[in-house]
């Protein structure tokens, strides 16, 4: 059991170490440590610094980590050479009113493709089996089912499991938020989390304002719950435009704002801490709720980019949404939400819509994210998908046409490409279809047309080299389309 103290140590010495780390990244990031460049061995940065060996390890591993330094065996720490440098694409600039959403039968179609064992999937963003530590979230399960003998046969009533939501809590820390566990829901899943937020705080016909592109799936949700959409401005790196978003809100009627601050989908943007600061503070302002996703908080790179705007919501307008299936263990089907003033209302409606849940996960879920392990294991997914996400830009700047757009997210599993010479993704995309391959067409992804060019790429999947032969061969595609 740790207590306030612990918190309180560990958390000193969290800082120490990120500290350093941030003050390194500064130095390559502005050049003052050129790429390839020799670094210091973890003795002299230790040394350096002032600090334990163990301190300095960590704060190399969290430079590591965000993809600024190498390790090269024999040789010592390394400026990590970054990938080839593609250009981003431009900020989104979508229509300033609200439009009806129409978007679930091409999703459905794209989704059933993109889950075929017989297509090599860039469609979905399901991370597979072998991201996860698979051994440790088995024996969390049997571990439940032999100390909770009973709960198979125990009719499981309220928001969910009370340890769980203590074990929500706590990992809400890691996000600079205070929860309070009576006031968590348990709930199926992210998505159902923030239907439950939407449905607690607008009425059909009202207006929701959201990214440019926007997850699909939100759109479904919109569109299911007869509500428009207003998309609203936002930079392939650096998220929503708070300034084009309070237009909207001095303009429109907007009742509701639904935003992934952290990694968004498809864009993979993430929010500066001042953004999410100032978010947080007009959505108080204007008294309007805010429903935050934050499903890829712990995958982002840096620290900062891991802190949701709930850490700085003091009026309660912040509905956030979260859960495990992206990082820790999908099969559980296990979501949260905290609704802020709206707790008592979306409590409500989640026990009308589909009561508790099967306590037995919820337990073997709550030791899972208590365990010591978890965040190793998200440090090593970080990992895996950063050199992935690498290798997978490489192969697009070297096959895909010449005036390709990408972004370069900090983190996360999802890159969103722009095609050039006006080539038409639905295109694309049923050409590599004939070739057993799936992609997402940008159309998916607005209740507009306007990303008809691009397409959004997934690499959470199976990474070998049928799948970057498979990349190869959707750039090869592109490339013959456009008479290249
Ligand atoms: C931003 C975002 N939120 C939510 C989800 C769905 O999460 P869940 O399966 O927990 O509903 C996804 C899945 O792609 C997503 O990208």
């Amino acid at each position: 059991m740790t207590t306030a103290t612990d918190d309180l140590s560990r958390s000193t010495s969290d800082t120490l170490y990120l500290q350093i780390a941030e003050r390194l990244a500064r130095s390559i990031r502005s050049g003052t440590l050129a790429r390839g460049a020799r670094i210091p061995s973890v003795r002299e940065l230790a040394r350096q610094q002032g600090v334990s060996p163990s301190t300095a390890v960590q704060a190399y591993r969290a430079l590591e980590d965000a993809r600024l330094i190498e390790a090269r065996p024999r040789s010592g720490y390394f400026v990590a050479a970054r990938p080839a440098r593609l250009p981003e694409p431009e900020p989104s600039a979508p229509p300033a009113s609200s439009l009806a959403v129409d978007v679930s039968s091409l999703a459905e179609q794209v989704l059933k493709l993109a889950m075929s064992p017989d297509h090599i999937s860039f469609g979905a963003v399901c991370p597979s089996a072998d991201l996860f530590q698979q051994e440790r979230i088995r024996r969390a399960v049997s571990r439940a089912a032999q100390r909770h003998r009973a709960s198979l046969c125990t009719y499981p009533v309220g928001p969910g499991h009370l340890d769980l939501r203590r074990a929500i809590a706590r990992h809400a820390l890691r996000m600079g938020c205070q929860l309070e566990p009576h006031q968590l829901v348990v709930t199926n899943s992210c998505l159902e989390s923030i239907s439950l937020c939407l449905r607690a705080v607008t009425r059909p016909g009202d207006v929701v304002a959201l990214e440019s592109p926007t997850h699909f799936s939100f759109l479904e949700i919109l569109e299911s719950l007869h509500l428009r959409a207003l998309e609203i401005p936002t930079h392939p790196r650096t998220g929503l435009s708070l300034d084009a978003l309070q237009l909207a809100f001095d303009t429109q009627p907007v009742k509701a704002v639904l935003a992934v601050p952290t990694l968004s989908n498809p864009l993979g943007s993430s929010m500066t801490l001042a953004d999410r600061r100032r978010l947080a503070q007009m959505c108080g302002q204007q008294g309007i709720p805010l429903v935050e996703d934050v499903i890829y908080n712990d995958l982002a790179e840096q620290e900062d980019k891991r802190r949701a705007v709930k850490a700085f919501d003091s009026s309660g307008h912040v509905m956030i949404c979260g859960s495990f299936s992206k990082t820790v263990a999908p099969g559980l089907r296990l979501g949260w939400l905290e609704a802020g003033r709206w707790s008592t209302e979306v409590q409500r409606l989640k026990a009308v819509q589909s009561g508790a849940h099967t306590e037995l996960l919820e337990h073997a879920m709550a030791d899972v994210l208590t365990q010591p392990g978890q965040e190793s294991a998200f440090r090593q997914m970080r990992a895996t998908v950063a050199a992935r996400m690498d290798a997978a830009r490489h192969l697009i700047a070297e096959s895909f046409p010449k005036g390709t757009r990408v972004t370069d997210p900090a983190g996360g599993f999802i890159l969103w490409v722009e095609l050039p010479g006006g080539l038409d993704s639905m295109v694309l995309s049923q050409a590599c279809l004939e070739r057993r391959i799936c992609i997402a067409p940008g159309t998916m992804f607005s209740a507009t047309d306007r990303f008809r060019h691009c397409i959004r790429l997934g690499f959470g999947g199976r990474w070998d080299e049928t799948q970057q032969a498979a990349l190869r061969e959707v750039g090869a595609i592109a490339r013959r389309l456009l008479g290249g």
